[in-house]
């Protein structure tokens, strides 16, 4: 169970389902999903920039879709499919994902403060968008921010990932890998 010092009188206890995982989490009802991946479960590959919803740092996916973890009470994730970025990457042995490895290839990062957004926001609308063309994907990478301005890599890299995925999928069938 987490440390619930600070916390106060009025916590409740949460069930949440994060990366195939149940967690038992005492909370206040107020407190971000973020702050419970980050402090209470150690999950710190999801980042906090602005804290505001601005700049996509936390971004996560819930039930498959990219949400602003830090606009999300924990308790509103109850029973939901919680994804962060530590999924992304084989559990046993540490190798990256197709997508992780095109930020490499392409450069798609630079202090890589914004790449977990980034990367959730990738994975999610690639698995809604699997036929996505480069501009739309340049559309939808504008929803977070890059300090370093470093857009055009990970359109690149973004772009990449889809096409390979696309180029090794059977005809007709589903494939979420271009490994
Ligand atoms: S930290 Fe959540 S959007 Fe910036
Ligand atoms: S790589 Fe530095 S903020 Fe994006």
């Amino acid at each position: 169970m987490n440390d619930t010092t600070g916390l106060g009188d009025d916590v409740q206890l949460i069930t949440l389902d994060v990366n195939g995982s149940p967690y038992e989490v005492i909370t206040a009802p107020r407190r971000t999903l973020v702050d419970v991946l980050r402090h209470d479960l150690r999950l710190t590959g999801t980042h906090v920039g602005c804290e505001h919803g601005i700049c996509g740092a936390c971004t996560v996916l819930v039930d498959g879709l990219p949400v602003r973890a830090c606009l999300m009470f924990a308790a509103q994730a109850e029973g939901a499919r919680i994804t962060t970025v530590e999924s992304l990457a084989d559990s046993r042995t540490g190798e990256l994902s197709d997508l992780q490895r095109a930020f490499t290839a392409h450069h798609g990062l630079q202090c890589g403060f914004c790449t977990p957004g980034f990367l959730m926001l990738a994975q999610g609308f690639l698995a809604e968008r699997p036929e996505a063309a480069k501009e739309e994907i340049r559309e939808v990478v504008a929803a977070n921010l890059c300090r370093c301005t470093g857009y055009q890599t990970i359109v690149e890299a973004i772009d990449a990932c889809a096409t390979a995925r696309r180029s090794q999928r059977p005809v007709g069938a589903e494939e979420d890998s271009c490994d």
